[in-house]
């Protein structure tokens, strides 16, 4: 017997899929119980139809969703899209007209995911959507079921594969922004917008998920503080370097005494931590946890084959559910009341790099402001001085998230003192 698929989308990663299931398709059949075929496309418009059977891509391809979501032979519809609208609007008729549905759409999952999970419930149909996070890395399924022993405190990860390539390749070969981005895109990592990735706004949304995953609390984005590496300076880059420390895009989510915090932000990593080494498009979800300890789990972050492994092992869960009669669990099926971090419990060490007139007392001057707001200083370093302006780098012992508003508040209000960047660092 066939289980036969509507794909949504042939982009990228759609076009992975098929390159899997002619290369490993023994394997696939007997994991999955059945054959899986490739019944439907859909593509935008008929232009695009004929662009690719021109290419010799031999499939059905549609231009009208109805023609996937009424057809009673087609079980399983696999979104890979991207984006918010049409894909929530397709997912939910799909859901309503009976299908099982597999998406890595992030963005949709984190903002929409409630409505899309709870539809899906109600129908008693699958919705899964492990290559949402970190691509090739099966993380959200070692969290839902491997982990589900153990009690996850914080999980750290460098979780989006565009701007780690991108800081790879300018801090190791001296590429520039544009060209890192350019090559990024051609390799098919960047998102269709690619602000999403160098913003900390992909990463982000995958916070969102790993917070459902690793601690049961379902937040939305707006609860996500998010910086991404556009703001990164050749001269941070080389005072991390100096101090001991690599700079990396950090999704960073963990559970304080008044709740979770989740953040995305450049931060400095120890040069032995294990994060500081993952390189390229590779991605990393560092765990810890009560039971394990540290874990991390470790792969491509993005690209074709690596995200349709994903994709396609979810659509042979669902498949061979079906055989097994046990489909319509909820992916994640651990859920608890979700409360939110005070500021004043989310703690961090800090650096801060301030521009600033070489003159005598400035020093001094910082001092009396850090310590107003009880900062205390763990390294100081002044660089770039010389007889006009200075940069005076900073990092702090632990403070919390509202010590660092008030301060940087207290800074924008010194006409001597121009905050260039403030980035978290992680402690030994
Ligand atoms: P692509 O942009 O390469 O592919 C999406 C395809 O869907 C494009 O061909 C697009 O056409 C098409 N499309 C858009 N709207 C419609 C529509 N209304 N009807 C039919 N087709 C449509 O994206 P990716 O393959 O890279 O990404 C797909 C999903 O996977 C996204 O949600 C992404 O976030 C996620 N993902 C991607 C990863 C990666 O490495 N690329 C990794 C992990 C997740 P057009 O180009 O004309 O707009
Ligand atoms: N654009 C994303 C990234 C794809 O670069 O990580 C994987 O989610």
């Amino acid at each position: 017997m066939s289980v036969k698929i509507g794909l949504l989308g042939f982009g990228t990663v759609a076009s992975g899929i098929p390159f899997l299931l002619q290369e490993n398709g023994e394997k696939i059949t007997a994991a999955a119980h059945n054959e899986l075929e490739i019944a439907k496309v859909l593509v935008k418009d008929e232009e695009e139809k004929n662009r690719l059977l021109a290419a010799g891509h031999d499939y059905h391809f549609v231009t009208n969703i109805d023609d996937i979501v009424n057809d009673p032979d087609i079980q399983i519809v696999v979104e890979l899209m991207g984006r918010i609208e049409p894909a929530k609007t397709f997912i939910l008729k799909a859901l309503n007209g009976g299908k099982h549905v597999v998406s890595a759409n992030k963005d949709l999952i984190a903002v929409h995911g409630p409505e899309i999970i709870a539809t899906a419930k109600q129908n008693g149909l699958a919705f899964y959507y492990e290559a949402a996070v970190a691509g090739g890395i099966p993380i959200l399924r070692t969290l839902a079921n491997s982990l589900t022993a153990d009690k996850v405190t914080r999980i750290l990860g460098v979780l989006n594969g565009t701007s780690n390539f991108m800081l790879t390749k300018m801090v190791q070969e001296g590429w520039t922004y544009e060209d890192a981005l350019k090559t990024a895109q051609e390799l098919g990592y960047a998102e269709s917008d690619p602000t999403n990735d160098v913003e900390g706004i992909d990463a982000a949304y995958k916070a969102v998920i790993l917070s459902q995953f690793g601690f049961g609390m379902t937040i939305s984005f707006d609860d996500v503080k998010h910086q991404g590496i556009s703001n990164i300076t050749p001269d941070d880059v080389a005072v991390a370097q100096e101090m001991g420390y690599v700079i990396k895009l950090v999704g960073d989510v963990k559970e304080t005494e008044s709740g979770i915090s989740a953040e995305v932000s450049p931060t400095f990593l120890p040069q032995t931590h294990p994060l500081a080494s993952v390189n390229g498009v590779m991605n990393a979800v560092y765990v810890e946890s009560i039971g394990i300890g540290q874990s991390m789990y470790y792969g491509p972050g993005a690209g074709q084959k690596p995200t349709a492994v994903s994709v396609t092992a979810d659509i042979v869960r669902i498949a061979r559910r079906l055989t097994d009669g046990t489909i319509g669990k909820e992916f994640n099926e651990v859920s608890r009341e979700t409360k939110l971090a005070n500021p004043d419990d989310v703690l961090s060490h800090y650096y801060f790099a301030i521009n600033t007139p070489d003159k005598k007392g400035q020093i001094l001057r910082l001092a009396e402001i850090f310590s107003v707001e009880d900062i205390s200083f763990e390294q100081i370093l002044q660089t770039k001085a010389n007889g006009t302006s200075a940069r005076v780098v900073i990092i702090t012992h632990n403070m919390s998230q509202t010590q660092l508003e008030a301060v940087k508040s207290r800074l924008a209000q010194e006409a001597d003192f121009q905050v260039v960047n403030t980035f978290k660092v992680l402690g030994e």
